[in-house]
């Protein structure tokens, strides 16, 4: 790449050099012969150029394997957290957002790729509630893979050992696979990272500690065998292999076929009128600012902001004290300055079907998640009233309008989000991991 730099540089020398073999004098090259020279060197210089460019692109990426035409940033080059962003003013859009489907297949890291064998390991582990201290919890009992809950638990906070409930809603295990900040508050960078967390929280499967775990599985007999299976080179039941078989199932619990993935792929009938009118909402009102990409996240794998966000950004509205917005400060609950959250932006993939909503599970309907979004995220009011649906200012001095903002949005447009996000729902993932090897293997 160096070479690249020192071309333009080397420019001018070139050129003093070209300006002096004009005017030859006795003794010097023959004009011809020099810019013979001159030619065979840049010819030279461009066949490099080309070599490297193209081996440049060859070569693998580290970090992560990524699927074919799909921008994915390694999380292992991670920028460190950056502030939190303020809200966006509303309406700043002018350039068109480009919409984009789920890719098939989620990104898996180079040290630990998805085989069946990992897979089927981890979703034993997932499942298995002899992982927690008195044997009655498991992943799956706070994220049901079956049945309605769409990897959470339909609770307003999750229940873990001992009936005991914690202070935040637990959110949907599916697509979690393409989040580049994990849990509400984003403190896990992978899934790797994230899974031995809740192994060892008191208040979920509350063992002592990850050596605890450990033995655990080791007195499972079967599991030795699977172990070697799985890490054919490093067979040891370790926390680190735990970590790594768990997140490689949570790889395959991804919903890429939906409506909305469908009429992004060109077939123009998947969306309902409603849904279009919703789905060009949520670009217009400024949705898109925050839950944009294919994973509708600033937090995911195809981003690289940092994910993270005031809540409720504009302080003045009835939902604040009405949802206890504010008692639990996410990212910032350690600065006793703060006076607002700042969270995670989450996926809204299978949103509709993962009620109640943000991270206190405060609020029951997507209908009114979505009210306070507007308000709280994007300053907009809910009203009928065609004439509050426009704030206008005339500016006398100038001939013209100061401010001409779309302010409020009514409740029929509430409705046509709400149609949108709904076909953000997929086909639940077939626990398959066979499957899953025909398809990607
Ligand atoms: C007692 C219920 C409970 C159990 C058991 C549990 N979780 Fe969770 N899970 C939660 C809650 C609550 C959160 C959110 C916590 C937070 O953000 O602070 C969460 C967050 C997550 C996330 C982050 C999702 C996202 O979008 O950020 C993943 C992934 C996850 N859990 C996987 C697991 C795995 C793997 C296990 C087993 C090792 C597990 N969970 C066990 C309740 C549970
Ligand atoms: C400035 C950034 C921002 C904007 C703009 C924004 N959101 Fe959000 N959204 C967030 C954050 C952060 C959260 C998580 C809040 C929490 O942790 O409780 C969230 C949560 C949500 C949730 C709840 C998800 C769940 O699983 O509980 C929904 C639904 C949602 N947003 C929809 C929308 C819609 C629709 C719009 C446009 C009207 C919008 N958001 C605009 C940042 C934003």
């Amino acid at each position: 790449m160096s070479l690249l730099f020192t071309l333009p540089l080397s420019l001018p020398l070139v050129r003093r050099f070209c300006c002096r073999v004009k005017q030859p004098l006795p003794g010097q090259l023959n004009p011809a012969l020099t810019w013979m020279l001159v030619g065979i060197a840049a010819v030279v210089i461009v066949v490099k150029l080309i070599t490297l460019l193209w081996l440049d692109a060859l070569l693998p990426k580290p970090g992560l394997i990524t699927p074919p035409a799909t921008k994915i940033a390694s999380p292992y080059l991670l920028p460190h957290p950056k502030p939190p962003s303020r809200a966006p003013a509303a309406s700043t859009t002018t350039e068109r957002y480009r919409w984009q489907a789920l890719p098939k297949i989620a990104p898996e890291p180079l040290d630990n790729r998805n085989t069946v064998a990992k897979i089927n390991l981890g979703r034993q582990l997932f499942f298995d509630k002899r992982l927690s201290i008195d044997g009655t919890v498991a992943c799956g009992s706070c994220h049901q893979l079956t049945g309605s809950a769409y990897g959470a638990d339909r609770q307003t906070v999750s229940t873990g050992i001992d009936e005991q409930r914690g202070s935040r809603n637990a959110p949907t295990v599916l697509n979690a696979a393409f989040q580049r900040r994990l849990f509400w508050d984003g403190r896990a960078e992978s899934l790797e990272q994230q899974a031995l967390g809740p192994l060892t929280n008191p208040l979920e499967m509350g063992m002592p500690s990850l050596e605890a775990v450990v033995n655990r599985v080791r007195d499972t007999p079967e599991y030795a065998a699977q172990f070697r299976t799985a890490f054919p080179q490093q067979p040891q039941i370790s926390s680190d292999n735990i970590a790594k078989a768990i997140a490689s199932y949570e790889r395959t619990l991804i919903t890429p076929n939906t409506a909305y993935d469908r009429f992004v792929g060109g077939e123009e009938s998947a969306l309902t009128p409603q849904q279009l009118r919703g789905m060009a909402l949520f670009e217009s009102i400024g949705c898109v600012l925050c839950h944009s990409g294919p994973n509708f996240s600033s937090a995911s794998l195809f981003d690289n902001d940092n994910g993270l966000r005031l809540f409720p950004a504009n302080p003045d509205t009835e939902y604040q004290s009405k949802y206890r917005l504010i008692e639990d400060r996410g990212a910032v609950a350690d600065d006793e300055d703060a006076k607002v959250g700042v969270w995670r932006v989450p996926s809204l993939r299978n949103v509709s079907k993962t009620a109640p909503y943000f991270h206190n599970g405060s609020v029951d309907t997507l209908d009114e998640a979505v009210r306070v979004m507007a308000s709280t995220q994007l300053k907009r009011s809910i009203s009928n009233d065609p004439a509050s649906q426009q704030s206008i200012h005339w500016s006398k001095a100038q001939l013209r309008f100061a401010n001409l903002n779309n302010v409020a949005i009514s409740d029929s447009q509430v409705r046509d989000i709400v149609a949108f996000l709904e076909s953000l729902t997929g086909p639940l993932p077939e626990q398959n991991p066979l499957g899953f090897s025909a398809q990607s293997r």
